[in-house]
């Protein structure tokens, strides 16, 4: 019999992917992520996203170039795919939510087909100088927000060098209270 896979064993098992194979995902793949990712909930139902997939490994080049993070973004140009998750500032005040909760819906589905991710900061934190930037190299208009870049792709055998930081989370009975704050 099949055995059923639940969306806990996905969220549970995906590991943030920094190194890729170079082969190249099918378009069904591809097209699925992005699926889920429309898919997302969203303020006032607006859904304020865009998302640009890059396969050009130049402009991957470029904007790991220009981010101030250069260790911390190099995997930006490891994936056969680098995908950028945009919001549009004026749609609604919950723009950065609502692109936050598409992030994580890609990532989980790419994950269930066998493909890695990795959230990259961007915003709140990259300076808007270097913002501007990569927006202008991307043809981004300015009222739209980088939320995030992700690299998609397989990741390599070598749990080690494709995931790099070790997958820890914090005990339930320290996150959970029950009918009010405690601790
Ligand atoms: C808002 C945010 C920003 C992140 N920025 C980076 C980053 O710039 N570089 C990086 O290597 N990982 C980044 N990560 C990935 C985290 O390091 C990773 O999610 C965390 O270590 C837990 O590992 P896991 O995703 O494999 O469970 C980011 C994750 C989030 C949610």
């Amino acid at each position: 019999m099949e055995k059923k896979i639940s969306i806990l064993d996905i969220i549970k098992s995906r590991r943030s992917t920094r190194r890729f194979k170079t082969d190249m995902l099918p378009d069904e793949d591809l097209n699925a992520v992005l699926e889920a990712a429309r898919w997302a909930p969203s303020g006032d139902n607006k859904q304020p996203w865009k998302f640009i997939v890059i396969k050009n490994k130049e402009t991957m080049m470029k904007i790991v170039e220009l981010s101030p993070l250069k260790g911390f973004h190099a995997f930006l140009r490891n994936g056969p795919v680098l995908i950028a998750i945009l919001v549009n500032s004026k749609r609604s005040k919950w723009v950065v939510l609502d692109g936050a909760i598409c992030a994580q819906n890609l990532m989980l589905e790419a994950w269930a087909r066998g493909l890695g991710t990795c959230f990259s900061s961007w915003y709140p934190t990259m300076p808007s100088s270097i913002a501007k930037e990569v927006k202008e190299l991307l043809d981004i208009p300015d009222n739209w927000i980088i939320i995030t870049f992700t690299p998609l792709g397989y990741p390599v055998d070598d749990p080690e060098r494709a995931y790099i930081l070790p997958a820890k989370r914090k005990p339930l009975e320290r996150l959970v209270c029950y009918e009010k704050f405690e601790g």
